[in-house]
């Protein structure tokens, strides 16, 4: 008997069809974890309010992989072996969402990555999709962003070295300045453990780059930030990336940050009709504006969901091949259709800091977003 034969007989005699979700509920990131969580608990709630799917609930059984790539291997294995879910949702982070993938892929379970963007976690097998763009594309429309809109040439860099998201942007953006014309002044790489970056930030500068991008994790880029102040370099020259994305970044650096950009998946006053429904919703139930990774976490689970009521039998294999199928979903960050390589064609917003607050400043890469 195969995990996902396991999966299937489990299925048929239990009350309801278990999904699992790993996550980091604690630890470094807990904010993607937590942000998560609530939004998917918000669309499963709706799906199984309105009947469920194929006549039962869907039941999330979450675990906490502590922020840690070696715990997201061994949630995923629990959630495969013991708790036979027939498919998983997870991860944020696209070093934990590679190695939850590889487990899921070797199991024959299907994985939905709600926001992991670099490209090597979908390229792990056949059973790992995302419901959101790559870095490839990201990374382009950041150096788009700065070498054409905002015509700066001059480019300085700074990414943590030892993380599979920033070290992937930070090749793609490199490759795109210079297809441009651009010119990477300087480039400063940091370990993600590390968090006085006054030195290097102080190279960045000596090297006069009119712009510098930051594709780094929101936990890096509050201090970073507070640093540069510190040091003479408003918050203003940089351009991040999606991992910005978290309300910590807002209240632990917003004023330093005032008119900086970044690239993202959605924004919270984003002029979508289904944005907007998302976020009423979210705010409603949880009393605060919801993240992209909330935004995003919604529609894998409510993707997931329209996959498992299209699947033939309630199998991972069937569910698999239903997610695969999956053209024109109506999402709160766009529509989702998913590609022969389990990838997601979304458009790319790009997010400015203002007052406190992220707010909507354009579409890039307009790729069907209504
Ligand atoms: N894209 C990031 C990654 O792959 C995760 C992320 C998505 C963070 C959206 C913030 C917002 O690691």
């Amino acid at each position: 008997e195969t995990p996902a034969d396991n999966a299937a007989q489990h299925a048929k005699d239990d009350a309801e069809w278990k999904v699992g979700a790993y996550f980091s509920l604690s630890g470094e990131e807990t904010a993607f974890g937590v942000d998560s969580k609530e939004a998917i608990d918000l669309a499963i709630d709706e799906i199984n309010k309105a009947g469920g799917v194929k006549g039962k609930p869907i039941h999330v059984l979450y675990e906490d992989n502590k922020s840690k790539p070696e715990e997201a291997t061994n949630k995923v294995l629990q959630l495969i072996d013991r708790d036979h879910v027939l498919a998983l949702l997870g991860e944020v982070a696209s070093s934990r969402s590679r190695a939850g993938g590889i487990v899921a892929n070797k199991k024959k379970v299907p994985m939905i990555t709600p926001s992991s963007t670099n490209p090597d976690v979908t390229k792990v097998g056949p059973f790992v999709f995302r419901a959101c763009f790559t870095d490839d594309v990201q990374g382009q429309m950041g150096a788009q962003f700065i070498v054409n809109t905002l015509g700066k040439k001059k480019v300085g860099l700074f990414f943590a070295s030892d993380d599979l998201y920033s070290s992937g942007l930070a090749k793609e953006f490199r490759e795109e300045v210079k297809r441009l014309g651009g010119e990477i002044v300087m480039e400063k790489s940091f370990l993600k453990k590390e968090t006085n970056f006054t030195t290097y930030i102080n190279e960045l500068k000596s090297a006069n780059p009119e712009m510098i991008y930051a594709p780094i994790y929101y936990t890096s880029m509050a201090p970073v930030a507070r640093q540069a102040k510190a040091a003479g370099v408003p918050g203003s020259m940089f351009v991040g990336s999606d991992g910005w994305d978290a309300n910590e970044l807002l209240r632990d650096a917003a004023e330093e940050l005032d008119g900086a950009y970044f690239t993202n998946h959605y924004a919270p006053d984003v002029p979508w009709p289904n944005s907007q429904a998302f976020v009423k919703k979210y705010k409603d139930r949880y009393n605060r504006t919801p993240s992209s990774i909330a935004a995003q976490a919604y529609d894998a689970a409510r993707l997931l969901a329209d996959a498992m009521g299209r699947a033939k039998e309630m199998t991972p294999d069937d569910i698999r091949a239903a997610i695969q199928d999956t053209k024109g979903f109506q999402g709160a960050t766009g529509v989702i259709s998913i590609d022969a390589e389990r990838n997601a064609n979304k458009p790319v917003v790009i997010v400015r800091i203002k007052d406190k607050q992220f707010t909507y400043y354009a579409t890039v890469n307009d790729k069907a977003a209504k």
